[in-house]
């Protein structure tokens, strides 16, 4: 049943700690259904290129707790091509790969289910920061980032509280607001801004900060999603509004790096190991991911147009925390 012999496995789109995790356990399970594994170096780029590695236990050792990723990552744009297509095609038939393990987003997804129209069969494993792939409840990397710009912040709220200022934080985001909702919610933000949301700036910033103030406090914390609008503008609108002199802090990239966390280390792990049982049974073509806590497998087609909503429940909550709020069962 297993005609499966090598295997490529590839990290492409932003990097998301916990990558290297799901390389480690992909390569691993590989070699220990007897199956040889290649990493395949800066995403679908490295397949048109034949930038590749072969992997061993060895090699993948002592990554687990790595950020970033060994395989290096990138967006190919000539992979968007037909042409660019056919040169991966051909470099699967050169290496002799059976299938490939793509680690990444949706667009690395998106990628995934033009090689596997090709007829290179494909496994998709969930990693971005952004949490955004709809057919996952989790992506590998999400609480890692959201740890990291929580520690961020809360160093940004001792300072702000010191000097009773207001602080505007951007976080990542450009098209999801999961990391600014959950990271708002457990930093006690003033307000949180996502791009799923169409910011009225006089409700939900002006009337928010006058509120908190009017409650007594003295410091108040905007957490923005990149994907929200720019902190800076955000800042100065603050300024003209309210005649405070607030400080604006973009977190940026240093989301993205640092050591993977427990869930992110045993997620990735468990996700790869899945990925090549999905190849080993014969179920190809298909994304990993987590629903109500188990793993399951979701044909690609069908994982991408699946969407996964931001949790209104969670904002209403976040409210609430600032300035009370009535119970509404809308956790859907
Ligand atoms: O990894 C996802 C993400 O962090 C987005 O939130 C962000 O907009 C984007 O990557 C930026 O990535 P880069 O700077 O690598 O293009």
């Amino acid at each position: 049943m297993n005609k499966i012999k090598r295997i490529g496995v590839l990290t492409s789109g932003g990097d998301a700690p916990g990558m290297n995790a799901a390389v480690r356990a992909v390569a691993r399970t590989a070699l220990a259904n007897g199956i040889e594994c290649v990493g395949i170096r800066r995403g679908w780029q490295g397949l048109i290129t034949s930038d590749f590695v072969p992997l061993t236990r060895e090699s993948v050792g002592h990554i687990l707790s790595r950020g970033g990723t060994i395989l290096y990552t990138a967006r190919s744009d000539e992979f968007m091509t037909e042409k660019g297509r056919l040169k991966a095609v051909a470099t699967c038939k050169m290496l002799g790969l059976d299938a490939v393990v793509a680690i990444g987003g949706d667009g690395t997804f998106r990628g995934a289910l033009e090689l596997s129209r090709l007829g290179i069969p494909v496994v998709g494993v969930p990693a971005t920061i952004d949490n955004d792939v709809g057919c996952t409840n989790y992506t590998i990397g999400f609480d890692t980032a959201c740890n990291t710009a929580i520690e961020c912040i809360d160093k940004l709220r001792d300072t702000m509280q010191s000097h009773e200022r207001c602080s505007v934080v951007e976080v990542m985001g450009r098209n999801a607001g999961f990391l600014a909702l959950y990271v708002g919610i457990a930093v006690g933000a003033t307000a949180v801004l996502v791009p799923e949301h169409q910011t009225d700036f006089d409700r939900d910033v002006v009337e928010r900060i006058r509120e908190s103030r009017l409650a007594g406090n003295t410091h108040f914390m905007i957490v923005v999603a990149e994907g929200a609008g720019s902190a800076v503008e955000f800042g100065k609108k603050i300024h003209d509004a309210l005649g405070m002199e607030p400080r604006v802090t973009v977190l940026g990239h240093i989301q993205r790096g640092g050591a993977p966390n427990a869930r992110d280390r045993e997620t990735a792990t468990r996700m790869g190991y899945y990925a090549v049982n999905a190849l080993v049974e014969g179920n190809t073509n298909c994304i990993i991911g987590t629903q109500e806590g188990g793993i399951v497998q979701i044909p690609i087609e069908e994982a991408l147009v699946m969407k996964k909503h931001l949790q209104m429940d969670r904002y209403r909550i976040m409210e609430a925390m600032q300035f009370g709020g009535l119970y509404t069962n809308d956790n859907k």
